[in-house]
């Protein structure tokens, strides 16, 4: 099939592909603009969503499609009890390609063998959400570049689908990959297992002063409150694990700070106006990057 259900799926050669694509597209927008004009993507988004909704919805539109959009939980008839399998059998006869996010994790994997249309997973519960680690690995090439990279990610590695993702994807490629956590929110252990396997250069810290002046990229994420079965657990660890100015002295001068966003307060605004911040362009490359990848998808299916 044709389903992006996990990062796993992507090869070096598959995440270049969609790289270079949207660098093209980057470089001339104009050039896409009706290539897809009959083509509808259906969205359903079971959880909120900002960035990963609008620039699907904002990338088939520019490639010359359309989107239909499920709505809220609240506000389909999923509220009347209708199940996850039949909503996106239902929509995949509206549509060329399905776009989901669920709580669920596994969500996506379920879907995908009930529907013969490509699913693209945006985020299953704390799984995966492989169309973000495209637009991650873009910012990243056209940052730092991925090969030769020392990249720290922090913060809720356990229940952060972002983090997820992108460690699988780094695999491709000669990374280092430095994790930065609370102990109670350290990667889990399928994951590590999965990077150990790939004989991935993987370690692990409590602290980020440890390795931060090693740094290219600072990948910075959200503690997740909503998956925490206890909210007391939630209040220990909030607040930390964030960056400001200071925190920042010891780092390289051309050090890339991203963030997949919503952030809450684990970047201090005082370092959105600094060389550093990179995480409003990283959720921009959303719309090139997703482009990329529904042309090549629909292009395949034609
Ligand atoms: N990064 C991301 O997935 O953002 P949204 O939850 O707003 O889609």
């Amino acid at each position: 099939d044709d389903h992006l259900i996990t990062a796993k799926q992507l090869s070096r050669e598959d995440v270049d592909a969609i790289l270079d694509r949207a660098a093209e597209i980057d470089a001339d927008p104009a050039a896409f603009a009706d290539r897809h004009a009959d083509a509808i993507l259906g969205l359903l988004f079971f959880e909120p969503s900002t960035r990963t909704k609008m620039s699907f919805e904002t990338a088939i539109k520019r490639l010359g499609g359309d989107a239909v959009d499920m709505g809220t939980v609240e506000s389909s008839s999923v509220k009347k009890g209708e199940s996850l399998a039949d909503t996106a059998r239902v929509i995949e006869g509206y549509a060329d390609a399905l776009v989901l996010r669920h709580p669920s994790q596994g969500a996506a994997k379920m879907v995908g063998e009930f529907v013969d249309v490509p699913l693209l997973n945006a985020g299953d519960g704390a799984g995966h959400h492989p169309t973000q680690t495209l637009l991650d690995l873009y910012t990243i090439r056209e940052n730092a570049g991925l090969d030769d990279l020392t990249i720290g990610i922090m913060g809720d590695l356990k229940y952060g689908r972002t983090v997820h993702s992108l460690a699988h994807a780094l695999t491709n490629f000669d990374a280092d990959q430095h994790f930065i956590s609370p102990e109670s929110l350290k990667l889990p252990r399928s994951v590590r297992y999965d990077l150990h396997e790939t004989g991935a250069n993987v370690r692990e810290h409590t602290e980020l002063e440890e390795i931060l002046p090693a740094l290219d990229v600072l990948y910075v994420t959200r503690i997740q409150r909503e998956r925490f079965p206890d909210e007391n657990e939630y209040q220990a660890i909030a607040g930390e694990y964030g960056i400001d100015l200071e925190t920042l002295e010891p780092a390289k001068d051309d050090l890339t700070v991203m963030h997949p966003l919503p952030r809450v307060d684990e970047i201090a605004p005082e370092v959105d106006d600094t060389d550093y911040a990179t995480y409003f362009e990283q959720a921009h490359n959303g719309v090139p990057v997703r482009m990329a990848l529904l042309d090549q998808m629909l292009e395949d299916r034609q």
